[in-house]
């Protein structure tokens, strides 16, 4: 069917009209890192959005006109609640009266880094309960590519309605960074691929209403591959940057030099850093997603396997850096009191999901280190024998017998951290022109 003929069926049509005219109700769905934002970018291009989540905290929390993600200014929350531009709700029948709905749920692996769809098949299955014509869905969720046709198509299409001329279902990968104040959901180009080339069309005047830049593609299979291209890029040159710092390390050679030098290329050299190890929700994961479906297509993704085990090699290289430093200096891990200064997975941000901080702590405390933290974003973090609550920097610094840097925060002053600290071990370069005695680097 072409684009021409599919948008002359009666819901098409009036589907691009209500879109055209912003009188379409937006609903989204999870309202997290990604679907906050979202929904918060359609509401304030004039959009009616409904917001659906499992958890009523967080729904009353909207409702109440406030923001839990550091992204989202509780004060444009409190003005769209306001006037009536955006709500949410844990109940899923307000689908039966939405005219587009983002599916924006988590996509965790499983022990076996194997993908975990579950959250994306609860979705679906509410929301196959009220597919209607005229419904166009969009998955945002990381995933394999063929999870939309293979996945979501059958059970959004069980009530019988056809795709492509009574309901329309795209894929449309998230890219959003957290903390990056130059880049945020609103001007990030967003790429779009629908079942249909009308799906397609639609999709792409939808987010034209409200973001920048639309980047329509032929498939939801490609849009799913574009993401995973993006993700398994940045794993990897992060794995071989890795992988330098290590072999760097053995030959007296300082990486960072290597790579700012090299960074004076002006073509054909994009520079990547080395660091205490992957975290997130996005790059220790979805380049995994790509390896299973690839492995069904009887390819093994070596460079995935290849790259995560290099990277999942960090946090110990890290600990093995801080054990040789004590020991130089006399001392043992055990016994030893390890100060880790930032423990967010990446600069200026909270969110210390898969973050190798965790990994560093844990492994310092299975050889009896005494482990503190501090984090300007971060007040406690959950560890395998509970809570741990961050103390004072300065003052468990100028106690310690080493400080590990794990996340480099913007705001936090180096210079009195260096003169007072016994010893500092460096994963991001952040005592970059510090030249103490004292400061060991990756
Ligand atoms: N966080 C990022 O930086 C980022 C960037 C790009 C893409 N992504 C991808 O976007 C997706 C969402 O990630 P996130 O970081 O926003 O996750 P998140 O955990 O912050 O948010 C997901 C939300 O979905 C809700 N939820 C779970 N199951 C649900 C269901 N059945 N119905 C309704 N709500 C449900 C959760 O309660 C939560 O509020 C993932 O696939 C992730 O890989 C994330």
């Amino acid at each position: 069917m072409t684009t021409e003929t599919a948008l002359l069926t009666t819901a098409a049509a009036q589907l691009s009209e209500k879109i055209s005219n912003k009188t379409a109700r937006v609903g989204i769905i999870g309202l997290g890192y990604v679907g906050l934002p979202l929904a918060v970018e359609f509401a304030k291009a004039g959009f009616s959005v409904t917001g659906i989540d499992l958890i009523q905290p967080k729904v009353d929390r909207i409702n109440a006109g406030d923001s839990y993600i550091q992204d989202v200014n509780p004060a444009d929350v409190a003005s769209l609640v306001a006037a009536g531009k955006l709500r949410a709700t844990t109940d899923f029948s307000v689908v039966a009266e939405l005219d587009t709905i983002n599916i924006c749920v988590p996509t965790p692996l499983r022990k076996t880094k194997d993908p975990d769809m579950s959250f994306i098949v609860a979705a679906c299955q509410e929301i196959a309960k009220f597919v209607h014509p005229g419904l166009l869905a969009i998955l945002e969720s990381t995933t394999y590519p063929g999870t939309t046709d293979e996945l979501v198509l059958p059970m959004l299409s069980s009530s019988g309605m056809k795709v492509g001329e009574d309901f329309f279902l795209c894929f449309s990968p998230e890219r959003v960074d957290p903390g990056n104040p130059k880049f945020q959901t609103r001007n990030i180009p967003k790429v779009v691929g629908g079942v249909t080339a009308a799906c397609t069309e639609l999709g792409a005047l939808f987010y034209a209403q409200a973001l920048e830049h639309v980047v329509p593609v032929s498939s939801t299979q490609v849009a799913e591959m574009v993401k995973l291209l993006e993700n398994t890029f940045r794993m990897i040159n992060i794995g071989l940057v890795n992988e330098l710092a290590m072999m760097c390390e053995r030959m007296s050679i300082n990486i960072w030099e290597v790579i700012d030098a090299a960074a004076t290329k002006p073509f054909g050299f994009m520079p990547f850093y080395p660091g205490p190890g992957l975290g997130g929700h996005c790059i220790p994961i979805d380049p995994f997603y790509l390896s299973w479906k690839s492995k069904q297509a009887g390819i093994e993704a070596r460079f995935i396997e290849l790259a995560g085990y290099i990277n999942g090699q960090m946090p110990h290289f890290v600990v093995e850096k801080v054990q040789n430093a004590l020991n130089d200096r006399g001392k043992a891990v055990k016994g030893s009191h390890v100060h880790i200064l930032g423990v967010a997975y990446k600069r200026d941000i909270d969110d210390v999901r898969e973050s190798p901080a965790l990994d560093i702590i844990h492994l310092l405390q299975r050889r009896g280190a005494k482990v503190t933290f501090s984090d300007p974003h971060v007040s406690s973090i959950r560890i395998e024998d509970g809570v741990l609550t961050a103390t004072d920097a300065m003052e468990e610094i100028a106690q310690a017998d080493a400080t590990v840097i794990v996340t480099d925060h913007a705001q936090v002053d180096y210079q009195p951290i260096v003169e007072r600290a016994a010893l500092i071990v460096d994963t991001r370069n952040a005592l970059r022109g510090y030249n103490a005695a004292n400061v060991i680097r990756l």
